[in-house]
């Protein structure tokens, strides 16, 4: 049997894309989107696996986006690795890499492009220690989807802020998209796979799955019927100090609008964002009280 080796096709430019789309469409082929800023992991793969059982054709976008890195964040630092990103989304199946430069995403600049703004959401947790970080999100998402004009957009739910922002954004604007989310993704001893992993050294690496384990700490107290949801935030904060993270907070919020739990809210996220050295890494857990464990 002959392999053929298959580069993924990968378009810079809007005109070429839209090329592309307009012909599955005229066959009358769904498409799915999965946004990305590269440096993928097992994570974003599984995102594009899942893509493909929901739509003939899967096109990733990379773009680093600066517009959702506040002045002291890890904007020109972030790992691009388009040559490694490309093969894995071959081998992951996908059809497309839409990888557009800065100049086509923001041709009068940033600073002067049209924003979209997802009010209250925005401001609460992350978005409240990284200021402007999802009106970012939402500006990007929004041009990538007027872009690429998707059927289905994938993101994965260790950034359920992220995702309620953009289902937000769709149901506000109107936009004809379905907005998917897609589980995390965790390593065998539980750290949520992301990107920014790589920012740790190896003995932050053997620490960092206390994160996860702090979460499930507050899930299991929850679940054992704790009412008192700011001991809980206390107590996760203060385990995840002693073992050398510097918690931006651990939050029990309301799964819908990530707003503060009061009866008669069951479903519930307990939220964590913690910096273990120069890594901020977040994650999160569904819990439903009164019912079984969702994850
Ligand atoms: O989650 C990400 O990687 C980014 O925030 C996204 C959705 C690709 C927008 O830049």
């Amino acid at each position: 049997m002959v392999h053929q080796h298959t580069t993924l096709k990968t378009i810079h430019e809007l005109a070429e894309l839209r090329q592309h789309v307009a012909q599955w469409r005229h066959q009358g082929e769904r498409i799915v989107l999965v946004p990305t800023m590269g440096n993928l992991h097992a994570g974003h793969l599984a995102l594009v696996q899942q893509a493909r059982q929901l739509a003939p054709r899967v096109i990733a976008s990379l773009f680093v986006n600066p517009t959702q890195f506040g002045p002291n964040e890890d904007f020109s630092a972030y790992p691009r690795t388009l040559a490694e990103d490309q093969a894995k989304l071959t081998a992951a199946g996908c059809d497309l890499l839409f990888a557009p430069p800065l100049a086509t995403v923001y041709p009068q600049g940033a600073e002067l492009t049209t924003r979209v703004e997802v009010p209250g959401l925005s401001d609460r947790l992350c978005g409240a220690f990284r200021p402007g970080h999802f009106a970012g999100v939402a500006q990007v998402v929004c041009k990538l989807f007027n872009m690429v004009q998707p059927d289905i957009a994938m993101f994965g739910e260790k950034d359920r802020q992220q995702l309620l922002v953009i289902q937000r954004m769709v149901a506000d604007l109107n936009l004809p998209i379905e907005v998917v989310g897609s589980p995390t993704v965790r390593e065998a001893d539980g750290l949520a796979m992301s990107s920014r992993n790589a920012y740790l050294d190896a003995a932050q690496r053997r620490v960092a799955p206390q994160l996860y384990q702090a979460l499930c700490v507050a899930r299991d107290k929850l679940m054992a019927g704790e009412q008192d949801y700011s001991a809980i935030e206390q107590a996760a904060v203060q385990q995840l100090s002693e073992v050398g993270f510097r918690p931006d907070y651990v939050r029990i919020v309301r799964a819908q609008d990530y707003a503060d739990p009061a009866p008669p809210d069951t479903r519930l996220v307990i939220a964590v964002a913690a910096w273990l050295g120069r890594a901020r890494l977040i994650d999160n857990v569904v819990v439903e009280r009164n019912a079984q464990r969702s994850d």
